[in-house]
């Protein structure tokens, strides 16, 4: 049986090759992505956290872009200090970002 999760982030690497619509990559998501994933072992969150490396979410105006579930919370994450404030409160303790949010 597959293993799950309490949690799982998703987040956008897709890149782009024109600069018609920026992507994720482009504006740094691989960096923010990798170190997140780090982070989240670091802190002994392996075994009940996720973080994994998605193709275009569909927000790239608003990229990097992530989504958290089970909630289906999209992020807005421009710094990789916004990502671990996404680790420390969401993903370690349930508690949503609100400044982070994508709102509609
Ligand atoms: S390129 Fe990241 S959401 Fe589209």
């Amino acid at each position: 049986m597959p293993k799950t999760f309490r949690c799982h982030l998703f987040w956008c690497g897709h890149e782009r090759d024109d600069d018609a619509k920026a992507s994720c990559a482009k504006r740094g998501s691989w960096d923010i992505g990798t170190q997140l994933k780090k982070a989240m072992r670091e802190r002994g969150l392996r075994d009940e956290v996720a973080v994994t490396k998605s193709g275009c979410l569909g927000q790239c105006s608003v990229g990097p872009a992530m989504i958290v579930y089970p909630e289906g919370v999209w992020y807005s994450v421009p710094t990789l200090e916004d990502a671990l404030e996404i680790l420390d409160k969401h993903l370690a303790n349930g508690e949503i970002v609100e400044r982070l949010v994508i709102k509609d």
